[in-house]
C-alpha cells in the first residue's frame, strides 16, 4: 500500500492571486482535501475530482484525526485552512494529535506544513505598510485562552510600543473583548494612534475602516476582521498606514547623508552600546538629574542606569555606581552601622512610597529575608529577590545603597540622612570605604566589531 502524507496548506487570504505557488501544487496532487465549509468554497475551482470532506467552525479537532485517518489509508491528504496554517490555525492541533496517537516523522506518514500569507500580512498589505516594524499579533477569542493570559499579553504588547494586530477581535457573543483590549491600550498609547480595521481582506467582501485607537470599539467589527493597531510612531498620510522603518534616526531626510555621529552599517549611537554614553552625557550635562528621574526620562529601569553609570565613573560627572555581591550583603551593613541614621524608600508599583527612618544595625537576617522590626514599624526585605545591589552617590545629594529586583526596579533603597544640609564627613568616609571594599568594577559590554558588512535595512 502506498505511504499516506498529510499536507498541511495554508491557502493565503483568499484570492487565488495570493495563494503561494506550493500552496496550488499541494492541493493538485491531494485525493482528500478537508476542510471548514467556508474555506473549502474559497478553493472550490482546485477541488475537481476530489474527495471533499466539509467540517463545521467546531469540529477541529475532527479535522486533524479525519486527516490521519485517511493518510492511514495510504492517501495524500490536504488539510486547508486561510492564511497560513501554522498561525492560530490547524497545524498544531494536528501535530498534537499524530504524536498523541504515537506517529513519529521517521514512521511512514510524511507531514508537510506549506506556509502562506497569514491574516495580518494581507490586511497591512491592504492599508499601507503598518507592520515595516515590531509588531505582535494577538487573538482576542477567550473560547482557548483565558481572559487574563490575553490581557497580560496586550498589556505587555502596549508597554512594549508593538504594532498589535488583533486576530478573532469580536464575535455576536463575545462583543466586550474588544473594548477592554481598547482600554488597556489606552492606558499606555495615544487615543490617536492610527487603527486599520480590515474586513474579509482579499475576499469578495472586503472592507477597510481607517480610525483611531479612541473610536475603535465603536466601529464595525466581526469575526472576519483583523485589527491594526499603530504603534508610537505610526502615521497615516494619503490614506495610507505606515509605520517608519527607523532610518529618520540615522539619516538626513534632505540629504541622505548619515547624521553626525551615526555610521552606516552600525548600530546607532543610542544602539546596545551607545545608548549608555548618551545616558552618562545626560548625567553630565545635568547633574541634579537624580536618578528616578534619569530612568523616566530614558523610561528605563534604575538597573539600566545605574549600569550605564558604572559601566564609565568618570564620565557621569557627579553620579558614581558600583554593584556588590549579595554574599558581601552583612560586610555592607554591617559598614553602614557607621552612617549612622538612614531612609529607608520602598516604592510600591501603585505608587505609594514609604520612607522609613531606622539604624542599619537594626537589620537582622532570617532565611532569605532581611527584617527591621521597631515598635513603630515592620520591614521585611525578601532577598531572593534581590537580582543586584548597588553602591549610588550623586556627590552632595544621595549617598546610599539601592537593592534592585531582576527587571532593575528598585525593591528598596538605603539612603544616608543629611544633617543641616551636608552629609556627616564621618559617614561620607565609612561610604567610600565600604564602596572600596566591596564595590565590583563593571564589565562593560565591549561592541563586537563585525568583519562582514551589515547593512541598515
Ligand atoms: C482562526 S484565525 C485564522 C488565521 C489564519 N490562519 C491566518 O494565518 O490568517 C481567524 C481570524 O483570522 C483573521 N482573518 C483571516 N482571514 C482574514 C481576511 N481575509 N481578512 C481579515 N481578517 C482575516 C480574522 O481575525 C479571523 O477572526
Amino acid at each position: 500500500m502506498n505511504k499516506g502524507k498529510i499536507l498541511l496548506v495554508g491557502f493565503g487570504p483568499g484570492a487565488k492571486e495570493h495563494m503561494s505557488y506550493r500552496a496550488r501544487e499541494a492541493i493538485a496532487e491531494a485525493d482528500v482535501v478537508i476542510g471548514y465549509s467556508t474555506y473549502i468554497k474559497l478553493v472550490q475551482e482546485l477541488l475537481a475530482g476530489k474527495e471533499v470532506i466539509r467540517k463545521g467552525m467546531t469540529e477541529e479537532i475532527d479535522r486533524c484525526v479525519e486527516a490521519y485517518e485517511q493518510a492511514l489509508l495510504g492517501k495524500k491528504v490536504a488539510l486547508i485552512s486561510s492564511g497560513d496554517i501554522g498561525v492560530y490555525g490547524m497545524a498544531g492541533p494536528t501535530f498534537e494529535v499524530l504524536l498523541q496517537a504515537g506517529w513519529k516523522p521517521d514512521s511512514g506518514i510524511e507531514v508537510e506544513v506549506i506556509p502562506g500569507a497569514t491574516a495580518l500580512n494581507a490586511c497591512a498589505a491592504l492599508v499601507g505598510a503598518p507592520l515595516t516594524h515590531d509588531f505582535c499579533s494577538i487573538s482576542l477569542s477567550d473560547l482557548l485562552t483565558p481572559w487574563p493570559t490575553i490581557a497580560k499579553r496586550l498589556e505587555s504588547a502596549a508597554r512594549g510600543d508593538f504594532v498589535v494586530a488583533l486576530y478573532n477581535p469580536k464575535s455576536g457573543r463575545r462583543t466586550r473583548q474588544i473594548v477592554e483590549a481598547q482600554t488597556i491600550l489606552l492606558r499606555h498609547r495615544s487615543p490617536d494612534t492610527p487603527v486599520a480595521i480590515v474586513k474579509s481582506g482579499y475576499r469578495r467582501r472586503q472592507a477597510i475602516q481607517m480610525t483611531s485607537l479612541a473610536h475603535m470599539a465603536d466601529c464595525e467589527i466581526g469575526m472576519l476582521c483583523t485589527v491594526l493597531i499603530g504603534n508610537s510612531a505610526t502615521f497615516v498620510q494619503e490614506g495610507l498606514m505606515i509605520t517608519p522603518r527607523g532610518y529618520a534616526n540615522k539619516y538626513d531626510r534632505l540629504t541622505g547623508e548619515a547624521k553626525s555621529g551615526e555610521e552606516a552599517g552600525r548600530s546607532l549611537s543610542m544602539g546596545l552600546n551607545g545608548w549608555h554614553a548618551c545616558v552618562r552625557k545626560q548625567l553630565r550635562d545635568q547633574p541634579e538629574r537624580s536618578l528616578r528621574q534619569a530612568a523616566d526620562y530614558f523610561a528605563a529601569p534604575l538597573g539600566e542606569i545605574l549600569a550605564a553609570i558604572g559601566a564609565a565613573q568618570d564620565e557621569a560627572g557627579d553620579h558614581r555606581a558600583m554593584a556588590f555581591a549579595m554574599e558581601d550583603l552583612a560586610g555592607v551593613l554591617e559598614a553602614a552601622i557607621d552612617w549612622g541614621r538612614l531612609r529607608a524608600v520602598v516604592r510600591t508599583d501603585s505608587g505609594a512610597t514609604a520612607e522609613l527612618l531606622l539604624d542599619a544595625g537594626d537589620f537582622s537576617r532570617r532565611g532569605d529575608w532581611l527584617n527591621l522590626i521597631t515598635p513603630h514599624f515592620h520591614l521585611h526585605v525578601d532577598l531572593s529577590r534581590i537580582a543586584s545591589a548597588w553602591f549610588f552617590s550623586q556627590e552632595n545629594r544621595q549617598q546610599g545603597l539601592y537593592f534592585l529586583d531582576p527587571q532593575g526596579d528598585a525593591l528598596f533603597s538605603l539612603l544616608q540622612i543629611k544633617r543641616d544640609g551636608v552629609f556627616e564627613p564621618a559617614a561620607l568616609t565609612s561610604f567610600h570605604q565600604a564602596r572600596e571594599r566591596f564595590g565590583q568594577p563593571h564589565v562593560a559590554a565591549e561592541e563586537i566589531l563585525q568583519a562582514e558588512t551589515e547593512t541598515d535595512e
